[in-house]
C-alpha cells in the first residue's frame, strides 16, 4: 500500500478513537443539551441521541442542521432558568475573553445542572505549541481570543462558580498529523484568516511553519464534567 495512504488511514483511525474517548463516559441520550458553538460537537450530540439546541454568535457558521439555533453571544444568553439538562462547551471557551470564563460558567449553571468542558491542553509537542502560539497571535491581531489553558485552570473556575467536578480526564493523540492533512488544514486556515483580516505577518509565519515540515500531533484534550446542584 502507498505509504502516505497508510499513514493517513492510521491518523483517521486515531481521529475516531479520540472522538470515542472524549464522549464514551458521557450520557446525553434524550437530554436537552445546549451546545455553545456549532460544529462537530453538534453532529456528535445528535448522533448520541441528545435533544440539541445550538447557541452560536457567528451567523456565518450556521449550517443545515435540523436543530433549534439561538444566535447570540452566550455571555448575553437571554434565559436565566433551568431550561436544559447539560451545557456543552466543546472547543469554545478558549475563544471567549478569559476575563469572562467565570461569567460563562455561571450563566451555564443557571440554565442547566451539568456542564461539559472539552478544551485543548497544549503541552509536550513542541510543533503544536508553536502552531498554537501562531494561532493565538493571529487571533489577537483581529481582537479575538485563542487562549488554551491547562485542565486545572478549568477545574479551579468551575469550583469557584460552585460546580462539583464529577469527572476529569485527558485524551491523548497517538499519531502525528500526516503532512498532506496538515497542508490542507493550513491552506483552509489561511483562506479563513484572509477573510477575517488577520495580519499578513501571521499568515506568513504560518506558511513558514509549514515549510519546516513539522512533525506535529494535536494537543492533548481536557474533558471535565461539572455538576451544580
Ligand atoms: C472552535 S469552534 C468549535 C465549534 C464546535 N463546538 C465544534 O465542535 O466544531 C468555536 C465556536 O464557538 C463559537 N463561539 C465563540 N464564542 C462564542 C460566544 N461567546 N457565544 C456563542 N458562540 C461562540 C464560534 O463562533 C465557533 O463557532
Amino acid at each position: 500500500m502507498n505509504r502516505t495512504l497508510s499513514v493517513s488511514k492510521t491518523y483517521f483511525e486515531d481521529v475516531k478513537r479520540v472522538q470515542n474517548e472524549i464522549w464514551q463516559d458521557i450520557d446525553v441520550r434524550d437530554k436537552i443539551v445546549i451546545d455553545v458553538g456549532v460544529g462537530e460537537s453538534t453532529k456528535k450530540l445528535i448522533e448520541l441521541g441528545a435533544r440539541v439546541v445550538v447557541v452560536e454568535n457567528d451567523p456565518q457558521r450556521i449550517k443545515e442542521l435540523n436543530v433549534p439555533i439561538i444566535i447570540c453571544d452566550f455571555l448575553n444568553f437571554p434565559f436565566q432558568t433551568r431550561i436544559a439538562d447539560i451545557v456543552v462547551f466543546y472547543f469554545t471557551l478558549h475563544e471567549i475573553n478569559p476575563n469572562f470564563h467565570a461569567s460563562a460558567l455561571s450563566i451555564a449553571s443557571k440554565i442547566a445542572p451539568q456542564v461539559i468542558i472539552v478544551e485543548p491542553f497544549p503541552h509536550g509537542c513542541p510543533a503544536y505549541e508553536e502552531f498554537a502560539w501562531i494561532w493565538k497571535n493571529a487571533m489577537q491581531s483581529i481582537g479575538r481570543f485563542e487562549e488554551y489553558k491547562p485542565l486545572n485552570y478549568w477545574e479551579t473556575i468551575l469550583k469557584k462558580v460552585g460546580f462539583k467536578i464529577i469527572s476529569r480526564k485527558i485524551v491523548n493523540w497517538k499519531v502525528n498529523i500526516p503532512s498532506d492533512v496538515l497542508e490542507d488544514i493550513v491552506r483552509v486556515t489561511i483562506e479563513d484568516w484572509k477573510k477575517k483580516g488577520v495580519s499578513e505577518i501571521w499568515i506568513d509565519t504560518l506558511q513558514k511553519f509549514l515549510e519546516k515540515k513539522p512533525k506535529m500531533k494535536w494537543s492533548d484534550i481536557a474533558v471535565i464534567v461539572g455538576l451544580f446542584l
